[in-house]
């Protein structure tokens, strides 16, 4: 592995189906897992197998399907969680286990009714008994967001020792600031012994709207794995988005940070998992949402029209969707109109245009949009049609 490349774990079927209202069967999950392993993920989180038999099901399914990436199962720090992972995952090709235990004192104090010792004992107990089973086993420190940097690190070193390939450091509550998350991973690089032996993984929640910029931040800092869905989809505000995490280091090549996704599938794994979800993503979601590369205003839409890298940084086809949408409203201006005027058969002069736009703009007054069978109306009903048809 080259040291500029960050790993893509991809947990829209464990973490982003906890939303509410969005479970999947196995055949769902089963069609999202082959474009998943398509896309070039490096690991699918397939599910929490001791949670439901539906969701042991699913994992085993998805176990004998996946061809290259990683099959990963979720467990808490119990024995029976881990066995019933590594029975779910008997038929991958390549299994991890991604096992871990909460590591705030909040966590620590209220959900375990513990001590720090304690949990790292718990911690160490649960990797050393996942390894028994497979090679590759990831730790999770829940809630490390809220973790204090020196305990830990102290759980990671454990970890490690006791066999963990793999260390995630989730921002369980989405509270931390990227400049704290940075630093975190900063801190666990230069202070945990043996840190060289493992992979420093982001798992971000987006709770302030962070999620990105934080993994990001971790990668900057050092992390070679970020987790994360399609959509951003998972417990309420969501998890970092694959498809902005992965855009965010394609459009900045100086950070010489790249991953293995094929980015023209970008496009169509969103509408599989909305679609599948039943979740529709908002309009001006960040390279999938339906504005994405829709331009309305006159300004920027004479702009987009001579050259797209006006007003795009990214080239649609490059995320797969076919070419940018010139939106006609009361705000577009006379060159959006010729575009798509253009778009559907008609030439326009420069003075037909001109009594085109008028019609065009008490039209658009009207109506949120104009679309194509409006602008054959338009020009149907303009002054100029006779001369413009017999042109
Ligand atoms: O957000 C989180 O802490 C998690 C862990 C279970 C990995 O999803
Ligand atoms: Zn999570």
């Amino acid at each position: 592995m080259s040291d500029s490349n960050v790993k893509i774990f991809d947990t829209t079927l464990r973490d982003g189906e906890q939303v509410p209202g969005c479970k999947l069967n196995t055949d769902q999950k089963v069609i999202i897992a082959k474009q998943l392993d398509l896309l070039g993920v490096d690991v699918i989180e397939a599910g929490f197998p001791v949670s439901s038999p539906g969701d042991f099901k699913s994992v085993e399914a998805i176990s004998k399907i996946v061809k290259h990436a990683t099959v990963c199962g979720l467990t808490r720090s119990v024995e029976n969680d881990i066995k019933v992972a590594a029975q779910a995952l008997t038929y991958a090709k390549n299994a991890r286990i991604h096992t871990g235990i909460g590591t705030s004192d909040s966590h620590i104090k209220h959900k375990f009714k513990s001590n720090r010792d304690a949990i790292i004992e718990r911690a160490v107990s649960a990797v050393k008994y996942a390894k028994s089973f497979v090679e590759d086993v990831e730790f999770y420190a829940e809630d490390a967001g809220r973790t204090d940097n020196d305990y830990l690190a102290r759980v990671c070193e454990a970890a490690i020792k006791a066999g963990a390939t793999v260390l995630n450091i989730p921002d369980t509550t989405g509270y931390c600031l990227p400049s704290e998350y940075g630093a975190k991973i900063k801190y666990l690089k230069e202070n945990v012994k043996g840190i060289d032996k493992a992979i420093l993984s982001c798992h971000c929640h987006n709770d302030l709207g962070l999620a990105t910029a934080n993994s990001i931040e971790g990668v900057i800092n050092g992390a070679r794995q970020i987790e994360c869905t399609i959509n951003g989809i998972g417990e309420r505000a969501g998890n970092t988005a694959l498809e902005e995490v992965v855009m965010v280091l394609k459009q900045h090549p100086y950070l010489n940070l790249d991953t293995n996704i094929n980015t023209s599938m970008l496009y169509g794994m969103s509408q599989l998992v909305s679609d599948s979800m039943g979740i529709y993503t908002q309009p001006n979601k960040a390279i999938v949402g339906a504005n994405a590369f829709a331009h309305s205003s006159g300004i920027h839409q004479d702009g987009v029209i001579k050259n797209r890298e006006t007003y795009e940084i990214i080239d649609p086809k490059d995320v797969g969707v076919t070419e940018s949408a010139i939106v006609l409203t009361a705000r577009s201006g006379r060159a959006a109109l010729a575009y798509r005027a253009k778009h559907v058969g008609y030439e326009l002069t420069k003075i037909q245009l001109d009594e085109v736009y008028a019609n065009f703009l008490s039209f658009a007054d009207k109506k949120k949009e104009i679309n194509d069978n409006d602008i054959h109306q338009i020009i149907e009903t303009s002054n100029v049609y006779q001369q413009i048809i017999s042109a």
